[in-house]
């Protein structure tokens, strides 16, 4: 074990933070078992303690996470684990309250990146691990990110370098008959359809608290405009004409109006995920007032870059 990783599973013993890598985005992660240290991490996001938080595992082996464990949940963990998919199961002893939000689930995954899984494997029990970025904001893919973000409240954070998905993981519900999406992710509904050879629809309006849900989460200080790749110019002549100053998030191809900013974005979504959030930190980093995005396909990985730049773009509460 590398002295790094044995200083982080020190630290998470002893009720500390750490900044995780995972290929979705850095978790702000702590002993899932050790409540002072759990409340730790809502008191350093500033998140409401109503807003559960997902268990990350070492492997598939659930037992005392989770009780009545449905066929469906061992066909999606044999096929997305480890990776970007989170099943909500019913819960087990050892998942506490103050991680469930008192609710009767447990949202739990198995996170791919090689440092999450080799913290995971020497750590032995869960980690509690939300996005490490203040509640309400862009979630980090960065170490540097989190560093911004966190400063000393977080105890230590490891580089994994920049994640390789970009975007959240995919929270599927298995605890209410039909499965369903409760939030779109680094897994595609195509992708779970194929191993589950049903639909999985995307539940719009759930009575679990899901915090992605609030309608300005991930949200930069900018404003965010989608349109469509035609709209760039009609769309970024008003924020032009009143001073402001204007980006503009699309492919190398695409054509900027004078006066706005190009930041080049990939053609292709997976790539756009990749970036989407480092480019919105950006966006407010370089001092930009509004971002004009090209919104890519729905398909694949597109729901989940359109669900997080539809949030991005609601009216801030
Ligand atoms: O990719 C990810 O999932 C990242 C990395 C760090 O693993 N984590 C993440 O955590 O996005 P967080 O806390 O930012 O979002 C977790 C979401 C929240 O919206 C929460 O409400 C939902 O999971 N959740 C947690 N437990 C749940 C449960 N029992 N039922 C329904 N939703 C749940
Ligand atoms: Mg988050």
């Amino acid at each position: 074990m590398s002295a790094l990783i044995s200083r982080a599973v020190e630290v998470l013993r002893g009720g500390g933070l750490v900044g995780l890598p995972t290929e979705t985005v850095y978790g702000l992660a702590a002993d899932a078992e050790n409540e002072l240290a759990v409340r730790r991490i809502f008191a350093v996001k500033g998140r409401p303690e109503s807003h559960p938080l997902i268990v990350h595992l070492g492997s598939a082996r659930l037992e005392g996470w989770t009780v009545d464990i449905p066929d469906e949940a061992g066909q999606l963990a044999e096929a997305f684990w480890p990776g970007p998919l989170t099943l909500v199961l019913r819960r087990g002893p050892r998942a506490l309250d103050v991680v469930t939000g008192g609710q009767d689930t447990v949202a739990i995954r198995v996170p791919s990146h090689p440092l999450a899984r080799e913290v995971l494997r020497h750590f032995g029990g869960g980690l509690a691990a939300p996005s490490a970025n203040r509640f309400g904001k862009v979630s980090p893919t960065t170490a540097e990110h989190v560093r911004a973000d966190l400063g000393d409240d977080v105890d230590l954070v490891l580089d994994g370098g920049p994640c390789e998905v970009g975007v959240e993981s995919t929270i599927v519900d298995l605890t209410s008959g039909a499965p369903a999406i409760l939030r779109p992710g680094g897994i595609s509904s195509e992708a779970l359809e194929q191993v589950l050879g049903r639909p999985v629809p995307v539940r719009a309006t759930s009575t679990i608290r899901v915090s992605g849900n609030l309608p300005s989460h991930y949200a930069p200080r900018a404003g965010v405009v989608l349109c469509r790749p035609d709209e760039l110019e009609t769309k970024s002549r008003e924020p032009l004409r009143a001073g402001e100053r204007v980006a503009v998030l699309a492919p190398a191809d695409a054509r900027v109006p004078e006066g706005a900013i190009h930041l080049q974005a990939p053609a292709e979504v997976a790539g756009l995920a990749r970036v989407l959030y480092a480019e919105l930190r950006r966006v407010d980093a370089q001092g930009f007032d509004v971002v004009l995005v090209a919104i890519p396909e729905r398909e694949g990985l597109g729901a989940a870059v359109l669900d997080r730049l539809a949030r991005a773009a609601a009216p801030r509460a």
